[in-house]
């Protein structure tokens, strides 16, 4: 039997996903490691790129928007979180920013001839219709560049937080089987995707935290762990994740990385 795509049970709440990201747009570039190694990787993956108009789909507070604009592109930076689309605008006020979502794109079709979309659309309620209004809006012959996050992602965290309680308190991320049949079901080509892990580490899980909602990654999709934290709970916390990092005061935090470089017919 073919597995599915998986799909969140309830639809994604996506005035709070935008509000934890806008709440974030001041502390999102001095906690965004993870997103510049990712962001340049999917541009290394990419190769030289001809100059043209481009999407920077979930654009953020702006870097890659504005390093794409500074190579001679002309952008249109989206985001869910207008807090990000001012930073955004405030790093490169000739940028049209809009705010809108990868799910419901605002855009028509064949207007770009690129999208670049690093680390969003994890956050996408169902990433085959998103990569198929990708397609529609990308002209024949133009580019897809995309990352997201893979099953496999936040592992140690959840780990950790396994030991403490059983509430859901870290989201899920879709299989890499799931990844290909929604690359392929949206009519991109699934050999174009490949995988990669990352692993940062913090000295503690206060750390942790701190860096995930340093860039507004802290939504949870279902339950709401977040609101229950106490200082046991947290202390709990702590103790677990110590006793998985192989030494002291490093703790791994992984990432599955999944990038996909498409060229469009
Ligand atoms: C982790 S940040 C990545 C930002 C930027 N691409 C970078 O690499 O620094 C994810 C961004 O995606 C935006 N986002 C989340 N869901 C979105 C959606 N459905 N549509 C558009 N943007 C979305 C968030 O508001 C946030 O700014």
């Amino acid at each position: 039997m073919q597995p599915k795509p998986s799909k969140a049970l309830e639809p994604h709440d996506k005035d709070a996903i935008g509000r934890t990201f806008g709440r974030a747009a001041a502390s999102y570039d001095s906690h965004a490691q993870l997103q510049r190694l990712v962001g340049e990787r999917l541009l290394t993956l990419a190769g030289p790129l001809p100059l043209g108009r481009v999407l920077d789909l979930g654009c953020g507070s702006g870097h890659f928007t504005e390093k794409l604009a500074g190579q001679g592109h002309q952008l249109i930076a989206l985001d869910l979180a207008s807090p990000m689309l001012e930073h955004t605008r405030l790093r490169c006020p000739e940028v049209l920013c809009l705010q809108g979502d990868a799910d419901a794109l605002p855009l028509g079709s064949d207007c770009v001839d690129m999208v670049f979309s690093s680390l969003a659309l994890q956050w996408s309620q169902d990433l085959t219709q998103a990569l198929r209004q990708l397609r529609r809006t990308v002209r024949p012959g133009g580019r897809i560049l995309i990352s997201t996050l893979a099953d496999g992602s936040l592992n140690e965290l959840a780990q950790a937080w396994n030991q403490v309680d059983r509430q859901p308190r870290v989201n899920r991320f879709m299989s890499e089987e799931a990844l290909r049949i929604a690359v392929a079901s949206a009519g991109l080509n699934p050999a174009q995707l490949s995988f990669d892990t990352v692993t940062l580490h913090y000295d503690s899980a206060l750390a942790v935290m701190r860096a995930l909602k340093g860039v507004g990654a802290t939504h949870l999709h279902q339950g709401d762990g977040h609101r229950s934290l106490n200082r046991h709970t947290l202390t709990a916390l702590e103790q677990a994740y110590q006793a998985l990092a192989a030494h002291p005061g490093q703790l791994p935090l992984s990432y599955r990385v999944c990038y996909g470089v498409f060229t469009l017919d």
